[in-house]
């Protein structure tokens, strides 16, 4: 059994899919982002962010964090993207 699960992390890892966090979607996923902006950006509590354009988002997350434009709740979530602005945006522009 351990021998499996052993093998079976192994193929994982040389997937990749250890290392998902690096890339937008796994930001996106990873910050809580999904909890409010839904799958894949699609739209829930929060605004959907699907298939807007990345520099748009990228603009609106800096705004966020500087303070130039003003929500509570997206002034506190906004410095966690902080350095992976521009894959999340991407990922979701991509949506
Ligand atoms: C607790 C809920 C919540 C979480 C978690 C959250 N957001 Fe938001 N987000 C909002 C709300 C609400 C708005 C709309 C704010 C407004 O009306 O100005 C928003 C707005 C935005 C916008 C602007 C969209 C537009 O069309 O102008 C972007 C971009 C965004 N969020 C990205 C993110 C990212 C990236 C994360 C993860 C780091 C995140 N949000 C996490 C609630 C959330």
């Amino acid at each position: 059994m351990k021998k499996v699960l052993l093998v079976a992390a192994t193929v994982a890892m040389s997937m990749g899919s250890f290392s998902v966090q690096a890339d937008g979607a796994g930001m996106y996923n990873a910050l809580g982002c999904v909890g409010c902006h839904g799958a894949n950006g699609a739209g829930a509590s929060a605004p959907k962010l699907a298939g807007k354009d990345a520099a748009f988002l990228v603009k609106q997350l800096k705004d966020f964090q500087s303070g130039a434009r003003k929500d509570p709740t997206m002034n506190a979530m906004a410095p966690m993207a902080l350095g992976h602005e521009q894959a999340i945006a991407d990922f979701l522009a991509g949506q």
